[in-house]
């Protein structure tokens, strides 16, 4: 077994009751329908979508946030579905998690110094000045100025709230950071700053990634596998090499056909998706991405297709594109 793994996810499934007015049963709503995949020290996975496809729900599983409904969840080799309390709570030190938007994470009566003491506070035997000290640490760490620590959320920028929320994520050492759609609310010019300090901090602490994004071009440069999520399933998966250069799934060339290129002579193909994301509670039949594809047979609409490899790449598709 590789001992780098830190995380295993297996079959991660989470469905939601759905209430529907008084005349109707509660639906099931499968924002989650199984997700497999691993987790390795200093390494980044990518999970890209269209939003609503089961992004935050699955960092809300990873970061045990939310049970799964079923599924298997290894942190750090402990199976989460087996463990007692105790366990758990070690556990959730291990697993941090950055969201798109710092402002709903900071509490905004609170100082950034303080902000950065509570989980120490709250985890540890440190005591004022130990704690203080490392906040200060963290916060030179992260490209802030000492006197930031006295400062309150509203006086930061976008970029500036970011590298605190990162700061934040990074106080009890975990081994795993969940960073769900994290430049997606900043400026292009303020992304690639929180991109490369992401990276810094990645290979300075050996951590292991769970990037979450609906643009791939945001992981394009920061990625080193990537998980392509269709309405709660994975329906490509492979190495951002791979991926990018040999995309099989009709989806995964509709996305990427999306994404700007830098270079304006380069020809790309164009792939328009018809209509927009189907509803959770009602997936169309068979391969859901059927109603969208211009590659769908009559096939597609009976049964979903099975995960087959292909070039190094995991391709749920009949018609996947062959290079
Ligand atoms: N607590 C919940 N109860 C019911 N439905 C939910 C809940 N959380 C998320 N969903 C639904 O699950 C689907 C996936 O949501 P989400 O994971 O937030 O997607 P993404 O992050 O990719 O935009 C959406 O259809 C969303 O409405
Ligand atoms: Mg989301």
């Amino acid at each position: 077994m590789n001992t780098d793994i830190v995380l295993t996810a297996n079959e991660l499934t989470r469905h939601y009751h759905v209430e529907r007015g008084s005349f109707r049963k509660p639906a099931v709503l499968k924002a989650l329908d199984g997700a497999t995949f691993t987790l390795t020290k200093g390494k980044t996975l990518a999970v890209v979508g269209e939003s609503g496809c089961g992004k935050s729900t699955l960092a809300r599983l990873v970061t045990m946030i939310e049970k799964p409904t079923s599924g298997e969840l290894h942190i750090t080799g402990t199976d989460i579905g087996h463990s007692d309390a105790t366990t758990l709570h070690n556990l959730h030190k291990e697993v941090q998690i950055v969201f798109q938007d710092p402002y709903g994470s900071l509490n905004p009566r609170q100082k950034i110094g303080h902000a950065l003491e509570e989980p120490l506070l709250v985890n540890t035997e440190k005591t004022k000045e130990e704690r203080r000290a490392a906040a200060l640490d963290m916060i030179s760490l992260v490209g802030l100025r000492p006197e930031h620590y006295d400062r309150y959320p509203h006086m930061f920028s976008g970029g500036q709230r970011q590298r605190i929320a990162v700061a934040r994520a990074l106080m009890l050492n975990p081994q795993i950071i969940v960073l769900d759609e994290p430049v997606s609310a900043l400026d292009v010019s303020i992304q690639a700053q929180i991109l490369n300090l992401i990276a810094t901090l990645q290979q300075q602490f050996n951590l292991a990634y769970l990037f979450i994004s609906h643009d791939l071009s945001v992981v394009k440069h920061i990625a080193d596998d990537v998980i392509v999520m269709y309405l709660g399933r994975p329906v490509e998966s492979g190495s951002r090499e791979a991926l990018f250069s040999k995309p099989h799934h009709p989806y995964t060339r509709a996305l990427l056909s999306a994404t700007p290129v830098a270079d304006p002579f380069h020809v790309k193909e164009r792939i328009m998706l018809k209509g927009e994301l189907p509803s959770p509670i009602a997936p169309p039949s068979g391969c859901t991405f059927h109603p969208r594809c211009p590659s769908m047979t009559e096939q597609c609409k009976e049964k979903a297709p099975p995960v087959r490899e292909i070039d190094g790449c995991q391709v749920a598709c009949y018609h996947p594109k062959t290079y």
